[in-house]
């Protein structure tokens, strides 16, 4: 009888150490974008290439839409481990107590794309997300969306069009400061409410790269969107510092490359992606679209000068001077 209970036990711990070993380790992915956006497909695409490299040991969900949880709430969520992983934009950091990743919400800061990664592919870049360790999290990269535009339902082709509205803005206080420079009442509002908010008049225009725009359908709420580009949208993708340094190391390892290859193939389909939600927009023909002139440029980055100004305590000036060195370096 003894011995029978003995390999009873001897079976039934077998058998649990390999379940063990086969279950996946699981990585919820939350999000707060449409699927067809760079981030949404980035997302995917990361799932799809680290199931692929750890052979099926980890398996990625990914929650797009605010599903799972939404802008202030995956912060929480993720610093908590109810997900392992997230990519809020840059703007959206604050909450963390990194306000310096404002720095990229200042308006004209970075000419191109490749003026952007020059920082974020660089020593400041890797840097900030170093800084994040503090917080209890790990940053594993940048990813891009594009440059924001202007949208309402009445022109705006100078600043002073601005004047007068209620803007939505993410949590940042650089963009708030951004929309007072122009006259605008800044409101901050979670992604997933905007489109009710400008159905509803709550607030009468908003900024996003077209990739958030059409996805959201915000062209059946809004009548103007002015290409105007000015100030960049992106993310950092970062993960819960205890899950992830308590994987095996060769587990993480195989996850870094993944996120390598993810993060390229974001940069390389954001542009792409911006080109083809503008179309869509236009091809709506329910919203206007106007491209600022040069002269209009002008106007716009004159009336937003001061901002950088304005924030060089919240974000640091040494910050703000090192990240125009390298956007200006030839
Ligand atoms: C927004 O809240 O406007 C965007 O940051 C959403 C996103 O994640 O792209």
């Amino acid at each position: 009888m003894k011995w029978c209970s003995f390999l009873l036990v001897c079976a039934l711990a077998w058998s649990s150490s390999a379940w063990a070993q086969e279950k996946p380790i699981v990585i919820r992915f939350s999000h707060v974008v449409a699927p067809d956006t760079p981030k949404g497909k980035a997302a995917v695409r990361f799932k799809e290439l680290a199931e692929r490299a750890t052979n099926g040991r980890v398996r990625v969900q990914v929650y797009p839409n605010s599903e799972l949880y939404r802008d202030r709430e995956e912060l929480e969520a993720l610093q908590l481990g109810a997900v392992e992983m997230i990519a809020p934009s840059l703007s959206k950091f604050g909450p963390l107590g990194v306000r310096e990743f404002e720095v990229f919400d200042l308006p004209f800061m970075f000419p191109d794309a490749r003026a952007l990664h020059r920082v974020t592919d660089g020593p400041i870049g890797r840097d900030m997300l170093r800084r994040l360790r503090l917080k209890g999290v790990v940053g594993l990269a940048f990813w891009d969306n594009g440059f924001k535009c202007f949208s309402a339902n009445r022109p705006l082709r100078m600043p002073a069009d601005l004047s007068g509205l209620r803007m939505r803005i993410q949590p940042s206080r650089v963009l708030d400061a951004q929309m007072r420079a122009l006259g605008a009442q800044p409101m901050t509002m979670r992604f997933g409410e905007v489109y009710a908010a400008l159905e509803a008049g709550v607030v009468d225009g908003t900024e996003n790269p077209p990739s958030n725009f059409f996805t959201q359908d915000m062209q059946d709420v809004q009548s103007h969107f002015t290409v105007s580009n000015h100030g960049y949208l992106g993310y950092a993708v970062i993960v819960n510092r205890k899950f992830w340094e308590g994987l095996p190391s060769d587990i993480r390892g195989a996850l870094e490359d993944a996120m390598r290859d993810a993060t390229a193939y974001a940069a390389s389909i954001a542009q792409e992606e911006n080109d083809r939600a503008l179309e869509a927009i236009r091809a709506s023909g329910k919203t206007r679209i106007h491209v600022l002139t040069e002269t209009e440029r002008v106007a716009w980055k004159q009336a937003l000068a001061a901002v950088s100004v304005e924030m060089e305590n919240l974000i640091g000036a040494q910050l703000i001077a090192d990240i125009r060195r390298v956007v200006d370096a030839p």
